[in-house]
């Protein structure tokens, strides 16, 4: 398990609507039921010894669900943050948002400017939560802030534009996992997983497993990855 980890796994968690469906509960028990997954998969991810998780809790399309599910995700946000934090801090996880914070309500900006700041001497994992998350918009605010500096046109590189993006400081993606069947990234991290590998099951959220997430880990340390070249070096070989 241990060679060829993916330092930095990004996770799609989608189905939870689906699951509460076929079994005639309303929406929210899906994401209940998806934030108790969600502990079992943070827990996997520091037994594994991933570097950092990336979750994607709520989109910037989200935002055009019905306002009654928004508020319920919006508390239910709350509560598990609330509740997480201690734990977090005990275990060792560095806590951070990307997305567009001021979008948020203010007593949960207030919550995780908290919960980053509490868990910032976390050095075994750090949990990015993508919330009010788009890779458009966060790529859009990048540019605005490079106008803003005034940074000179000769000097906007790769490592400038990323050390502006939400996830400065952080490896690029290695490993998206989406649940639910869907195939494709949803304007999630689309710079950052330029190179990403990518593993799509039909297995909805809440029914996510820790065994099937290992199996995504195994399948993802199986496979090639060649970043564009041809294997000659054999440091691609490991
Ligand atoms: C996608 O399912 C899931 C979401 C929009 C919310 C994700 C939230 C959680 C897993 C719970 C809370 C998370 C944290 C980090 C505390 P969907 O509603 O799009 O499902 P559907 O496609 O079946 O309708």
């Amino acid at each position: 398990m241990i060679s060829n980890l993916p330092k930095h796994v990004g996770i799609i968690m989608d189905g939870n609507g689906r699951w509460a469906n076929m079994r005639g509960l309303p929406r929210i028990e899906g994401h209940k039921r998806g934030a108790e997954r969600t502990r079992d998969i943070i827990n996997a991810s520091l037994d594994i010894g991933i570097e950092v998780l990336t979750l994607y809790a709520f989109s910037i399309e989200n935002w055009e669900r019905p306002e009654d599910e928004v508020s319920v995700l919006m508390d239910l946000l709350y509560s598990y943050l609330s509740e997480e934090i201690i734990d977090m801090l005990k275990e060792g996880i560095k806590f951070r948002m990307i997305g567009d914070r001021e979008r948020l309500p203010s007593h949960i900006q207030k919550l995780i400017e908290e919960a980053e700041r509490i868990t910032a001497g976390g050095d075994r994992m750090t949990l990015v939560t993508a919330l009010s998350y788009g890779a458009k918009d966060e790529i859009l605010r990048t540019v605005r802030k490079i106008i803003k500096m005034g940074i000179p046109e000769e000097e906007i590189d790769e490592a400038v534009f990323e050390s502006l993006l939400d996830t400065h400081g952080l490896p690029p993606v290695d490993l998206i996992i989406r649940t639910s069947g869907e195939k494709r990234l949803s304007n999630f991290l689309l710079w950052q997983g330029a190179y990403a590998e990518l593993y799509f099951t039909d297995t909805l959220w809440p029914d996510f497993t820790r065994e099937e997430f290992i199996s995504a880990i195994q399948d993802y340390q199986r496979r090639e990855r060649r970043f564009g070249r041809v294997l000659t070096d054999s440091r691609f070989y490991k």
